[in-house]
């Protein structure tokens, strides 16, 4: 089947691509180009009737970033039982479901996640379960010229305690979590393109601002990411589709709407280079 089966229909004019008619386990040096070429460009790629088992998964996320698999903190606490690939399990007895609420994934880490590969064991038997992407380049585009100017002389930090044992109650046993300071606004190492790097789920603080400053700041900036929909697409999902996302360029939030029903999803993150701006 390879590339040359490929068929598209877009989400949304600014992100997501809906794509149908590849097998992703028989990848070949052709649909790997189209892979990379498409994720570069729409951002999100929502890949419908995939069959694929854990190495089959693997070998996709590998031909992204620095192709380096990405090992979870949480992922034994989360019920994992291979460290490269991370559950994401709600059911009836959760107290909570992870990804509800605006983030990109770990960007905690020195080198955070280039991409994100989620693929769906068990979508909710009645419908709901929906994860909302956002362009974080149509993001940085639509502010205004002086906050533009503003947030690119400014860096963050991002840690990972204020999700991890805030929300999941996580409590690691070298007592660390991963924090690192960012740039607010990078560029791209693939496309280039700049982009606004600060999401609700681990970034804490500014550098240099007052407490109110940082408040107000970081709040101003979160409120333009959630309520500029024209950078967001929707995405529906089905057992045996896999979405792969560009999480340097993107957040997305899941949604949970589907209780007491059971989702279940596994997935699979590939580490990224160093960031710049
Ligand atoms: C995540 O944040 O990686 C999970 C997204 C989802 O469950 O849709």
């Amino acid at each position: 089947m390879s590339a040359a089966g490929w068929r598209e229909v877009p989400l949304g004019p600014v992100i997501g691509s809906e794509v149908s008619g590849v097998d992703l386990g028989q990848l070949d040096d052709a649909l790997i180009a189209k892979l990379r070429a498409r994720l570069a460009e729409r951002l999100v790629l929502v890949i419908r009737d995939q069959h694929l088992d854990r190495d089959a998964h693997k070998a996709v996320a590998r031909i992204f970033g620095t192709g380096e698999l990405h090992r979870h903190a949480l992922n034994k606490a989360r019920g994992g039982d291979d460290e490269e690939v991370y559950p994401v399990r709600t059911t009836a007895e959760s107290k909570m479901t992870a990804g509800e609420g605006w983030h990109t994934d770990v960007s905690c880490d020195p080198n955070p996640i280039a991409a994100s590969l989620l693929y769906m064991h068990q979508a909710p038997a009645g419908g709901g379960g929906d994860t909302i992407y956002s362009s974080m380049y149509e993001c940085y585009d639509r502010l205004s010229a002086p906050i533009k100017a503003l947030a690119e002389q400014l860096s963050a930090t991002h840690d990972g305690a204020f999700p991890y044992r805030q929300i999941y109650g996580f409590e690691p046993e070298n007592g660390q979590f991963n924090r690192t300071v960012h740039p607010v606004v990078l560029s791209h190492p693939v496309t280039g393109r700049k982009l606004l790097w600060v999401n609700r789920g681990f970034t804490t603080g500014i550098k240099g601002l007052s407490h109110v400053e940082n408040r107000h700041m970081l709040e101003l900036l979160f409120q333009h990411i959630e309520s500029t929909l024209t950078a967001q697409c929707r995405v529906r999902w089905e057992d045996g589709t896999l979405v792969i996302w560009d999480n340097l360029a993107t957040q997305h939030h899941a949604v949970w709407d589907y209780y007491p029903n059971a989702r279940y999803a596994e997935r699979i993150s590939v580490v990224g280079p160093t960031l710049t701006q």
